[in-house]
């Protein structure tokens, strides 16, 4: 089936209206991140083939932004999502976010604190902070000690909303990201291969704040909006606006429940791209 694109998917005609963006990440938003046509499957019957199978062939073809599959899936969550006092909670410790992947990599503006992982501040992926096999290859999440941190005692409604609410059957990294105003995120890929993965959550969006795919220009988030996201594609954040933004990543395995909830948020966009 042919993706149907939306308004909220085209690139600005202006980038970095209000704040400085390398001359480079500008050239990848205007020729990179152009919207191009695309097929995605329409034959899939259950929720774990919507998460692995969203793309023709097999998900793990390397790097290179394929010509047909799904770069992300709005979830139609069957709950209200308390958004408004998450942000609050999130934004309340806005001093305190430490800076992620800034270190080896050319992001700017870019902060993160752990609501459950190692501990608060060891925002990356555990093989970072050495939690590796004999091989050297990162460890089985369920090896790895994860904890809820001593955060989500000041953050009350984001922790009681995992653990009560947006239940996975076993949580890995569930992480704020913060990026300031004016801040960047450089292209990248997180893995080599291509599938639905980890969910970002938007506890805020500023206007001008903006996520870009390679080949599939704007990924739209309002407050409130969970999208399961393919982050084999390449991919960008610029907040081109004057407030911080705050979105929340969850790496997990979901269990039960959460098929019924692919399955029918596949079946709305398949609605979606009939019309
Ligand atoms: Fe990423």
């Amino acid at each position: 089936m042919l993706y149907k694109y939306t308004d909220d998917h085209a690139i600005p005609d202006v980038i970095g209206a209000k704040h400085d963006l390398p001359q480079d990440i500008v050239n990848w938003i205007k020729i990179e991140a152009q919207p191009k046509p695309f097929e995605f499957r329409d034959d899939l019957k259950a929720g774990w083939d919507v998460c692995n199978e969203s793309m023709f062939g097999q998900p793990d073809i390397g790097n290179t932004s394929p010509s047909s599959g799904l770069n992300y899936l709005e979830l139609g969550l069957p709950y209200k999502v308390p958004y408004e006092k998450m942000y609050e909670e999130a934004h309340s410790f806005k001093e305190h976010y430490v800076p992620h992947r800034s270190m080896y990599e050319g992001h700017g503006g870019w902060k993160s604190l752990c609501i459950h992982g190692l501990s608060a501040v060891q925002t990356q992926y555990h093989d970072r902070y050495g939690f590796k096999k004999d091989d050297g290859s990162p460890d089985e999440d369920g090896n790895v000690p994860y904890i809820w941190t001593d955060i989500c005692k000041w953050m009350p409604t984001i922790a009681k909303f995992f653990q009560e609410t947006f239940t996975y059957e076993t949580f890995a990294r569930v992480r704020i990201m913060q990026l300031e105003p004016g801040g960047y995120i450089y292209p990248h890929t997180d893995w080599d291969l291509h599938k639905l993965g980890p969910v970002n959550l938007a506890l805020n969006n500023p206007d001008g704040c903006k996520f870009f795919m390679k080949g599939r220009g704007v990924v739209p988030f309002k407050p409130g909006q969970a999208n399961k996201l393919d982050i084999g594609f390449e991919h960008i954040v610029f907040n081109d606006s004057d407030e911080y933004r705050y979105h929340m990543i969850m790496h997990g395995a979901p269990g039960k429940g959460w098929g019924s909830i692919f399955y029918g948020s596949y079946q709305k966009l398949l609605r979606q791209c009939i019309i």
